[in-house]
């Protein structure tokens, strides 16, 4: 089967097309024919080797951690699927595994139904961001009416996810995008959108009760200045200093750093399919063949993506 592969870290150059035998299973696993997989900012962390603590240096990797595909073969263990039925699902090691090939062996308890209203590529959108919106909603705690929450970066994976999510919790949101990502703030439930590349969300005059930091780029000490006094910040992207280092933060001081590390799980799914249900729209913006992988990779790590880029194969 067709795989892609890198045998060093790097720029999209490194990304191989590779021939490798189909995987086999285990007793507790099922084997996905792939039709489709999401492109997240952990893919390029990973291979540029930004996050080398976390997911060793190991030859040769792969890449793309969610996708959506039919189930060609289940293991003896596998009760809850069959040979057919449409899934989609997270590779077993996020940090080493890759789904993009045209197999990929998964356990049972990695893969859910996919709802039958949305396409493959919708669903291999879901699973990373989905779960990292869910978890920093729960991370929110009582969401109570007027909280003042400011999403910096609102309209990539996480942001499309948290600001619908959001959407009848009462909460006054104030969505930070660029300026292709306005119309899709205000649709997705913002009450107040700003375009960062017009205005300073730190000079506007105003604070916030929860403050979630998706562009990486204003960090803790920034936040803290539009932070009131009893204020979260939400920290999905932290070195891993910030971690033991937010722990002692907030035991002295009021306005609390969070760190958010999320995995894809069942109550998440089931919470978005759910929502999916309801409405949530699953915005793909651009989708790519299989054999332009390098660009669609290229075209993700420029930025300006609203929702999500999706690889699909034959
Ligand atoms: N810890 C976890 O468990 C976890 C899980 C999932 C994701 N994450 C991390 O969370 C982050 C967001 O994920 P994602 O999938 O939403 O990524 P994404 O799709 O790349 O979204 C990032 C957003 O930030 C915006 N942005 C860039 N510069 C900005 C600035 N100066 N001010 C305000 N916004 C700015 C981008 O807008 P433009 O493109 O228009 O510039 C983009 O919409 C990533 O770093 C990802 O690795 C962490």
């Amino acid at each position: 089967m067709k795989a892609i592969a890198y045998q060093k870290f790097g720029n999209t150059d490194v990304l191989q097309t590779v021939e490798e035998t189909k995987p086999a299973i285990r007793s507790n696993e099922v084997l996905v024919k792939v039709k489709a997989v999401s492109i997240n900012p952990m893919d390029w962390k990973i291979r540029k080797g930004e996050m080398k603590l976390m997911s060793g240096s190991r030859f040769p990797r792969h890449t793309g951690v969610d996708f959506a595909g039919v189930i060609e073969d289940t293991g003896v263990a596998v009760t809850n699927f069959k040979k057919g039925d449409e899934v989609f699902g997270v590779v077993k090691n996020t940090m080493k595994d890759g789904a993009l090939a045209d197999y990929v062996a998964v356990p049972g308890t990695l893969i859910w139904k996919k709802p039958t209203a949305i396409t493959f590529a919708e669903a291999a959108a879901i699973p990373i961001a989905g779960a990292a919106a869910t978890t920093a909603l729960q991370k929110m705690g009582k969401i109570n009416p007027g909280t003042s929450i400011l999403i910096n970066g609102a309209t990539g994976g996480f942001g499309m996810f948290l600001l619908q999510l959001l959407k009848d919790r009462k909460a006054v949101v104030t969505a930070v995008t660029g300026t292709k990502g306005i119309d899709y703030a205000k649709q997705w439930g913002a009450d107040i959108v700003l375009d960062y590349t017009k205005a300073d969300v730190l000079t506007q005059n105003a604070t916030y009760d929860i403050v979630i930091d998706l562009s990486g780029k204003m960090g803790y000490s920034k936040a803290k200045r539009i932070m009131n006094r009893k204020a979260l910040f939400l920290n999905p992207t932290p070195k891993p200093v910030q971690i033991p280092a937010s722990f002692l933060n907030n035991l002295f001081t009021n306005k609390k750093h969070v760190v958010i590390l999320s995995a894809a799980s069942t109550p998440h799914i089931n919470l978005l399919t759910s929502a999916i249900g309801n409405g949530l729209q699953v915005e793909v913006s651009r989708r790519f063949p299989f054999d332009k992988v390098v660009e669609a990779y290229q075209y993700a790590e420029k930025g300006g993506v609203t929702g999500k880029v999706v690889i699909e194969l034959d």
